[in-house]
């Protein structure tokens, strides 16, 4: 922890001074900075990025709260921006690479660094973030520059979400037991939380706004082909002819998917990224985990809370 803080700039210390501040999953602390929780560390980088990010017309954007399907998502779009580049074959990136290699998280890269050097393997540049719409750097909002939304269901996200803070547990105040992680959770005390608060800025948004497309998880395991395709004409890349007749649809989500991805050596070994193991990123990749771990009181009260916060929206997760 005292690493975490030393690390801080001084605009970055006096700022948290000023915030709420609460018990961390990961880290020993969150601050709450316009509504949404961060480690102060990601917040640092936040601030930055706000700051010091020149979007480009042609930049694509994943945004996702943390443990909702951003490892998937950036190895689907990676291989579906690049094939050309990089046909799906032997020698392909994501098969020595973990997706967080290839695709980075925009406002990670500047927490310690105004100026970070973003030319990607990826062209056109793509990048993953967990800001919530109205925080992003005014130059996204500015340009025309395509947002894809990835949610998933509250009671996965949330279980998944101790799993990967149990595993890591960087220290030793932070969370300890599933109870504790359930009610700050459904408090919004949840890393780039409130869950549903971040959920329903895309949601709003993507009904008056055609340059992001909302996705769910979900959805994405029950259809995989069907919004993948979605996601290719949304993007610009549409599936040829040609592509759809060889199979390349099924090549893509076969290379991306959990059996295929958390299987190879590289995600298998201890190398990290974002100082975290490249096999955490990886646990089960089911829908429905919730019910092995949720007791009935607690499936009452979350389901309660999206019913609250989504049913005027017309959203169901
Ligand atoms: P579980 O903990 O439920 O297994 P993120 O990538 O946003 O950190 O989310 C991690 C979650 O996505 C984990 O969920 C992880 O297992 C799952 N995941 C990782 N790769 C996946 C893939 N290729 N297909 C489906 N789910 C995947």
């Amino acid at each position: 922890y005292l690493q975490e803080e030393e690390a801080l700039s001084q605009e970055c210390k006096e700022l948290i001074c000023s915030l709420p501040k609460e018990k961390g999953w990961i880290f020993s602390h969150i601050y709450k900075y316009e509504g949404f929780w961060y480690s102060a560390r990601h917040l640092q980088g936040v601030i930055a990025c706000q700051k010091y990010f020149l979007a480009q017309e042609s930049d694509i954007f994943l945004v996702t709260t943390p443990k909702s399907g951003t490892t998937w998502l950036k190895a689907i779009m990676f291989t579906l921006v690049n094939r050309k580049r990089y046909p799906v074959k032997e020698n392909h990136p994501l098969l020595n690479n973990n997706p967080h290699n290839l695709v980075p998280f925009l406002e990670l890269e500047y927490m310690d660094n105004q100026q970070p050097d973003l030319s990607l393997s990826s062209s056109p540049r793509l990048f993953a973030t967990h800001f919530p719409y109205f925080l992003m750097p005014n130059s996204v909002h500015d340009s025309a520059c395509k947002i894809v939304y990835l949610c998933r269901n509250p009671k996965d996200n949330l279980v998944s979400l101790w799993h990967f803070a149990k595993k890591l547990k960087l220290q030793a105040t932070a969370i300890h037991s599933l109870e504790e992680a359930f009610d700050m959770f459904c408090s919004g005390l949840s890393p780039c939380g409130p869950f549903w608060d971040h959920v329903l800025d895309y949601w709003n948004e993507s009904k008056k706004n055609n340059r992001i497309l909302f996705l769910k998880y979900e959805d994405m395991k029950e259809e995989p082909a069907v919004h993948l395709r979605r996601l290719a004409e949304f993007l610009g890349y549409p599936f040829s002819a040609d592509e759809e007749e060889t199979g390349m649809v099924g090549e893509i989500l076969k290379l991306c998917s959990f059996d295929n991805l958390s299987n190879l050596d590289i995600n298998k070994t201890d190398k990290k990224a974002y100082g975290m193991e490249n096999k955490s990123f990886f646990r089960r990749g089911e829908v429905g985990d919730w019910k092995n771990h949720l007791s009935t009181e607690m499936t009452r009260k979350i389901d309660k809370i999206t019913e609250q916060k989504f049913s005027e929206v017309g959203l169901v997760l």
